[in-house]
Parts: structure tokens; sequence; C-alpha cells
């Protein structure tokens, strides 16, 4: 792994634990998530302790300790996805890739998160896989759209 230079995030938002919080943002907005050894590296340069650091990061659902997949699932919660079963395609997506909400397959093919109101409730319940738009899904759809992003 490459060297980790923690000091623009320290220079520009201070050592202390008052810095958590913008620090944390900067590194996901330059690594897209918050990898553990960028972490660490910012407790050894700061006043900043692993502990609180960690106890941040895991507390706001901002944050996401996991990088995302190659293929982004983004399963809309909405309220009109929600009433026409977003939880049955919500379930179907989690069995095929075998992973929980706001984790990433081993392979790093595909990643899982729920979003609110993706702005496209007429076709609910939706998901959105990278950039393209899914609705009216069912259980046999999320296996048949999956097949096109290479699930086996
Ligand atoms: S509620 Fe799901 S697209 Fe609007």
């Amino acid at each position: 792994m490459s060297k980790v230079n923690v000091e623009k995030y320290i220079k520009n938002y201070g050592r202390t634990k008052e810095a958590s919080i913008p620090i944390l943002q900067a590194i996901q907005a330059d690594y897209g998530y918050l990898p553990m050894d960028v972490l660490g590296k910012v407790c050894e340069e700061s006043e900043i302790t692993k502990s609180h650091l960690y106890g941040v990061a895991t507390f706001y659902s901002q944050f996401k300790l996991t990088p995302k997949g190659k293929n982004a699932i983004k399963i809309c919660k909405g309220t009109a996805c929600h009433v026409k079963g977003a939880d049955v395609s919500i379930v179907a997506f989690k069995d095929q890739l075998g992973i929980n909400i706001d984790q990433t397959t081993e392979d790093g093919a595909f990643s899982l998160e729920t979003v609110a109101c993706l702005g496209c409730c007429s076709l609910a319940p939706v998901v959105m896989i990278n950039e393209d738009v899914y609705g009216s899904l069912s259980s046999s759809k999320v296996r048949s759209t999956l097949k096109k992003y290479g699930k086996e």
C-alpha cells in the first residue's frame, strides 16, 4: 500500500477531536470510503484517539468503512417504493448477493445501500445500479437484473 499522507487533513481541519467529522468527510471525498490505514495514520499524527475516530465513523450513516463495489446498487426505500414492496426486493438483493445493506461482495463486484426517493416513484419499487434505473421490481426481476451485471 502506498504511503499515506494525512498532513493535509490535519492542516485543514485541526488535530483535536473537534476536527473528526470534517476530517472523515474529507477522507471519504478523496477515497470514496474510509480506509482503515488512513484513519490509523490520522490518529498517529493528531490528538484524536482511535476509539473516538472509529466511534464517529461508525455512528454516522454518511460514513462508509468499506469501498463501494464495481456495481453500486441503490435500493429506494422512499414511501412509494416501500408501499409497493421495496422490502421484498431488498431481501432478494441481500439473498442473491450474500451481503447486507452497506456491504460489498468479497470480489468487489457489488455493493448494496438503501436511499430515499430516487425521483421515479411511478416505477416503484425502484433500484438504481450505477446510472441505470430499474422499476417494478420483483424477486425474479432482481435475479435477471443482476445477471446483466455478471452475477451468475
Ligand atoms: S419513493 Fe422510490 S422512487 Fe420515489
